[in-house]
């Protein structure tokens, strides 16, 4: 144990020692509206289940007697280098969490060598997070309601020295959240998105009895294959498409010059019903070929998911949910110690399965 994260420790309960404790322990330290809101998905939940059934399923088959004394999670991925290949994944409005939100979370990626992907819907400006972020920042992007303000975003993550766009497109709206509906979550007044601050206010919409709100009123906003077409003329950054599922858009993604997709189901909020991300992974990575950029996310709480992810094809993987539980347990100090549990038990499954380097996982690792 590196004698940085010493001071630490003792602030940490003793029975806080994996990422499902924090979960736990956020069901004490939240509003009960905000707590389901966070942990819930959409509709029955039946994919955010499955999200943990399906990664449960994979055994790991171990091989003994390896030399794993120059092993090492290090990894290079689309030009960027990686202390390990566990992302935060984007995740708003961070303040419902902690007051210092995604600082606090900024900070710790930054102690833990931890790339961040910054979300649109910050409470804090993306420019003030990018300042506390020495390691791979990329920046989500939320498409708006005009090219123009989008445009404006992707100027100020590019200023910001953001190096990727993360474009998410498998939330156009939200999905059916009958739990977070039960539990009667809205926003807070005080919780907003500080980087729409300026936003451009929407246009009145008014609907005659053949029209749906849904169709002619929010999907109208909505990107296409078309806007991603246009925004890569717009950006020299690398964009990659968030929550990809099928091998359809994958290869459509890669046909657009798209620089890599993330396979997700958005942490299983969005439609229910979804496949798994884990359950597509290897699948998609058939379809793209060994060297086109994967990142995985959905349902990772351990050590072994992430190294299950890699193993199927993922060169890098995300977390959703847990960062908001350390966040709203311990501050920046419950993030790091967050990454810190999660890069020690991948330390530990890659030597225990005789996977010394990240380029040793691979399906053979798998039962
Ligand atoms: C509270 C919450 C807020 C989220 N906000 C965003 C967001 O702003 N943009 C986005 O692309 N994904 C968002 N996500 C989805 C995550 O980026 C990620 O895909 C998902 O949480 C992964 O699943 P996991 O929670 O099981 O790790 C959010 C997820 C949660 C739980």
């Amino acid at each position: 144990m590196s004698m940085q994260y010493a001071p630490f420790l003792d602030a940490i309960p003793q029975d806080l020692v994996s990422a499902s404790d924090y979960s736990r322990y956020a069901k004490e330290h939240l509003p009960q509206t905000i707590y389901e809101y966070v942990v819930g998905g959409g509709a029955d939940e039946i994919t955010l289940n499955r999200n943990r059934q399906k990664l449960d399923d994979i055994l790991i088959s171990p091989s003994l007697l390896q030399d794993c004394t120059n092993g090492g999670t290090n990894t290079v991925c689309m030009d960027e280098k990686f202390r390990h290949p566990i992302l935060l994944a984007p995740v708003a409005f961070q303040q419902l969490a902690h007051p210092d939100g995604e600082i606090a979370t900024a900070q710790a990626a930054d102690l833990l060598e931890t790339g961040m992907i910054v979300s649109t819907l910050s409470t804090k400006p993306l420019e003030d997070i990018a300042e506390n972020l020495t390691q791979p920042k990329w920046f989500q992007l939320y498409f708006q309601q005009s090219h123009e303000f989008t445009l404006s975003l992707v100027r100020r993550a590019e200023k910001a020295g953001y190096t990727k766009l993360v474009v998410t497109v498998d939330a156009p709206l939200h999905g059916i959240r009958n739990r977070a509906q039960r539990a009667g979550f809205v926003l807070p007044e005080d919780i907003s998105a500080a980087n729409l601050k300026d936003r451009p206010p929407l246009p009145r919409q008014s609907f005659d009895a053949s029209q749906s709100i849904v169709f002619q009123g929010m999907m109208s906003e909505v990107p296409t294959w078309d806007d991603i077409a246009w925004l890569r003329t717009q950006t020299t950054l690398p964009i990659i498409l968030k929550g990809v599922l099928s091998v359809a858009d994958a290869l459509k993604a890669k046909q657009l010059g798209v620089a890599g997709v993330v396979v997700s189901n958005h942490g299983g909020r969005t439609l229910d019903c979804l496949p798994t991300s884990i359950e597509m992974l290897p699948l998609i990575r058939q379809a793209v070929g060994p060297e086109y950029p994967l990142i995985f996310d959905s349902g990772i709480e351990r050590g072994t998911d992430v190294f299950k992810a890699l193993a199927l094809g993922a060169n890098l993987v995300c977390l959703g949910r847990p960062q908001f539980y350390a966040l709203a347990v311990a501050g920046a100090l419950g993030v790091a110690h967050l990454l810190r549990i999660l890069r020690e038990e991948l330390e530990v499954t890659m030597s225990l399965a005789g996977t010394p380097t990240i380029k040793d996982i691979s399906s053979d690792s798998l039962i």
